[in-house]
């Protein structure tokens, strides 16, 4: 997908399709006044017959519209002037792109970002123009002969018309933010989706180096399980024994910072697919254990973007890969195994495997003296229940981190909600024969788990993000999301001081 930015007199502009927003009840917006103006009243005459009222979302494609340069005009229903969130303004953006996708326009201008949605300014409102309809043309293809729905051709080249020239740097920005973010997106929904047999461990491996290869400043080495051995990684390996498939701990070092400055690491889980172990889930829906890579997948997502952008940061990326199945070998109810960090875990049940990696690769990070870690995992269905598919669970000791991460996932349009992290709630993690066990009993699931993780992350400032309702979405739309991939990427632009205000510039 290619944007550029296009300004200059809107009724002259040579295009396909122009876009245009129109508000209830059949009020045009900015630029739809000016083609109205230049087509002697022709769009008022059409919204006064009431095909389109102008409710989010509606479309209404016009022909030879007299007076304008442009081949059609596209009316975009953008709802109430006053109500237009960025809720409403991803909806109008998704529908028109999704039309203009399916009708095999290759290329068309938007003028959409000049409707200002509320609170997005003009930079989130074009950064979001672009992450919008990268996600909406997004197209998993890789296990697939032909795509029978994939249109033969698709939207290329969306233009982007703003009314003052001078904008023009704060527009090039917003679509170059834009543009990395969905590409980092497309890399975690792609790896995301693709099955079990294919995506292993090995795969993600291999997919990391290929990363790595493509990139200068960024160095991937991959630990097999003999050294994971060595450096005592007990709980990790617990887990892989169950597996014909070999874990990996892979390591991606982006150095776009300071030599010398502390880097940002991001930890993801990396399960390729979980079945829960001798503690077996239920069939139903097991085949979306695939996607417990997905906090892993984010990890790689994130770092490309961060690598395309070029940010002046330290970045690495942890990801422990895994399957979770159920074998002579595997982990059994009762076991107790050793932590890299020393700690004794007694497993009450297998399934709940995220953790047991995750804490030997959180140990493992104390190496690289982080100035901050954060944990990215499709860590308990507990989660899913509190919050939805909506909000990422946020867990943070300090506020100031939490404050932080939650205003990027505002910013971003990938929000995260904080849940507590209680001393009070540790006790449920009590084992007569270890130092904890791990799992905390039936209530509050998803809490119980991030004071599991808690315990090992204690030499420097930490955030866990459970991702186990934002990651994919089920049913008809089932597939990846490339969440937090968004709200990863914010952090990150406002950390290595891209972005002077939140929102701005
Ligand atoms: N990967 C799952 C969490 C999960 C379940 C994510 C359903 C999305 C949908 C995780 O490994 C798991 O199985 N967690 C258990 C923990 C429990 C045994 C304490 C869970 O949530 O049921
Ligand atoms: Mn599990
Ligand atoms: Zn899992």
């Amino acid at each position: 997908m290619e944007f550029k930015i296009k300004t200059g007199e809107l009724a002259n502009q040579k295009t396909p399709c122009l876009v245009l927003g129109v508000f209830e009840s059949r009020k045009l917006s900015g630029p739809g006044e000016a083609i109205d103006k230049a087509s002697e009243g022709h769009l008022t005459k059409v919204l006064r017959r009431g095909d389109l009222d102008g409710e989010t979302g509606r479309l209404l494609m016009l022909y030879d519209v007299p007076g304008v340069n442009s081949d059609r005009v596209l009316l975009v229903g953008c709802g109430k002037r006053k109500e237009l969130d960025r809720t409403a303004y991803r909806k109008a953006v998704a529908a028109a792109v999704g039309l203009l996708n399916e009708t095999q326009t290759v290329e068309a201008l938007c003028t959409l970002p000049e409707l200002a949605p509320d609170g997005l300014g003009l930079y989130g409102a074009v950064r979001e123009t672009a992450t919008t309809t990268l996600d909406k043309v997004y197209r998993y293809d890789q296990t697939r002969r032909e795509d029978k729905k994939a249109p033969k051709h698709p939207l290329k080249r969306l233009n982007l018309w703003v009314s003052k020239k001078q904008d023009r740097g704060t527009v090039e920005r917003a679509v170059r933010h834009g543009a990395a973010i969905g590409r980092g997106v497309a890399l975690a929904k792609d790896l995301g989706n693709l099955p079990g047999n294919i995506c292993t461990p090995a795969y993600l491996a291999e997919r990391a180096l290929a990363l790595g290869q493509q990139h200068q400043n960024l160095q991937v080495q991959i630990l097999e399980e003999q050294e994971m051995e060595a450096l005592g990684m007990g709980a990790l390996l617990s887990v892989s024994r169950g597996s014909r498939q070999p874990a990996k701990l892979i390591i991606l070092d982006y150095r776009g910072g300071e030599e010398g400055a502390k880097p940002i690491v991001l930890v993801g889980k990396g399960l390729t697919f979980d079945a829960g172990g001798i503690s077996l889930k239920p069939s139903e829906a097991m085949d979306e254990m695939k996607f417990d890579m997905c906090g892993g997948a984010s990890v790689l997502g994130t770092l490309l973007a961060a690598a395309d952008l070029g940010l002046p940061v330290n970045l690495i990326g942890v990801v422990p890969s895994s399957e979770n199945l159920p074998d002579g070998d595997a982990n059994k109810p009762g076991d107790i195994v050793t932590s890299m960090s020393g700690q004794t875990i007694e497993i009450l049940n297998t399934d709940a495997e995220g953790r047991l990696i995750l804490c030997d690769a959180l140990t493992y990070c104390e190496r690289f003296s982080p100035a901050v870690v954060i944990d990215l995992a499709t860590l308990t269905g507990a989660c899913v229940v509190a919050l939805g598919k909506h909000a990422s669970g946020l867990f943070a000791p300090e506020d100031e981190l939490a404050e932080e991460l939650l205003e990027a996932g505002d910013t971003a349009g990938d929000r995260a909600w904080r849940m507590p992290l209680w001393e009070d709630y540790q006790q449920q993690l009590d084992s007569n024969f270890a130092d904890m066990a791990n799992i905390g009993g039936r209530d509050a699931g998803a809490i119980t788990a991030a004071c599991f993780l808690s315990r090992y992350t204690k030499k420097y400032p930490w955030a866990h993000l459970d991702i186990a309702g934002t990651a994919w979405l089920s049913g008809k739309e089932k597939g990846a999301t490339g969440r937090p991939v968004p709200l990863l990427t914010q952090f990150l632009l406002r950390r290595s001081g891209e972005l002077a205000e939140s929102g701005t510039e």
